[in-house]
């Protein structure tokens, strides 16, 4: 598989219009905030991005980030932006083409941000131990519309965790199914080099995250993906595609439910593009200065992790009081309207 995608990421496609799918390419709105820093990446950069979603999670500044699959640099060179002099970004990749473009505006964007704060390694993301990152070095990890391509999602996910710093997180953004993906759709080349053929079923997603260490993935956001092209669409049938972005959190302590011990947060504000409301995933959107009530593992994502300083914490872990209300665990992306399945509450 590694060819196969390196021949489509590296020689079949020049740049984001050659796509046949919605899948790798997002159409989703961009924050005003990001705007402006998007516009500042040189051009061919831009041109080669093939990412299904936003991977710039707020309170970057000075941290260390590592994208998984970065291609010619777009996300890259948006963090880097973001984390600031004192951060660093690590980009890495497996195809010389797309490096090739990611190094060649390297001193551009380094001229521009007036700071040289990325690096662009080549390699591949289920082989991280190759790469000499030191264990627990990163605060946040990200990826773009590439874990759907890994053969080994699992090796993938280790890595993850074994770089990550405690309290750090993984922010992505990746294609998944409805359904488990039938071999015929998963070995056709077209359908796997467009993010479609490797996409997991959600809730073997979900799975396979808890399985490596990462007891409670949260959705942050998702979008219905279309097959455009009418013999592609022929091939997938009944099988659903959706973009979505998840974080996971490696924290200690986190259970498998959201069990309620009575807490409660209040949100400080002062994150920036969150001044009125610090949006954890798809289910907690905390007002600034309003009492917020939280299970067990929202605390622990608030407490332990470099968002802290941002909030004021009420309570603890001495007294449990059952389930958290609404946790649930249906279809957890916003399905076209038809199917009538509502979301759960994480
Ligand atoms: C759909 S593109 C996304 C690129 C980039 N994240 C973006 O948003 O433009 C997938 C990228 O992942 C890289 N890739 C796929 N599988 C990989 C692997 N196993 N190891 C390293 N890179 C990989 C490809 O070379 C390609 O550049």
């Amino acid at each position: 598989m590694h060819d196969l995608v390196r021949d489509y990421y590296g020689r079949q496609l020049q740049g984001s219009a050659d796509l046949k799918t919605s899948a790798c390419c997002d159409v989703s709105a961009v924050p005003d905030w990001l705007k402006p820093l998007l516009a500042r990446i040189h051009p061919e950069v831009a041109g080669r991005y093939y990412g299904c979603g936003l991977v710039c999670p707020p309170r970057l500044d000075g941290c260390r980030v590592l994208d998984l699959g970065c291609g010619s640099g777009r996300d890259v060179y948006a963090l880097a932006q973001l984390v600031g002099a004192r951060g660093e970004v690590v980009g890495v990749d497996m195809t010389d083409e797309q490096l090739a473009v990611a190094e060649r505006h390297r001193a551009h964007h380094a001229a521009l941000f007036g700071f040289d704060n990325v690096r662009f390694l080549h390699g591949y993301i289920e082989r991280l131990d190759e790469l000499e990152l030191a264990d627990a070095s990163f605060d946040v990890i990200v990826s773009n519309c590439v874990i759907n391509l890994s053969p080994d999602k699992d090796a993938v996910l280790r890595g993850v965790q074994r770089l990550l710093k405690p309290g750090g997180e993984f922010y992505f953004s990746d294609v998944y199914a409805d359904r488990r993906v039938p071999d015929a759709v998963r070995n056709d080349p077209v359908l796997y080099g467009e993010c479609l053929g490797g996409a997991l079923y959600w809730g073997d997603f979900q799975t396979l995250a808890r399985r490596q260490g990462f007891a409670d993935p949260r959705l942050v956001e998702d979008r219905p993906l279309a097959v455009t092209d009418a013999a592609l669409a022929a091939r997938t049938g009944n099988l659903r595609f959706f973009s979505a972005t998840w974080r996971l959190f490696k924290l200690d302590g986190l259970e498998p439910a959201c069990e309620d011990y009575g807490q409660a947060v209040v949100y400080r504000g002062g994150i920036a593009g969150m001044e009125h409301a610090f949006v954890l995933d798809k289910h907690h959107r905390i007002e600034a200065g309003r009492v917020f009530p939280v299970c067990g593992n929202t605390w622990r994502m608030l407490a332990d992790t470099r968002f802290a300083p941002a909030f004021d914490f009420i309570g603890g872990f001495g007294r449990h009081h059952g389930i958290f209300a609404g946790c649930g665990g249906r279809l957890p992306f916003d399905a076209p309207a038809a199917d009538g399945q509502a979301g759960a509450c994480c």
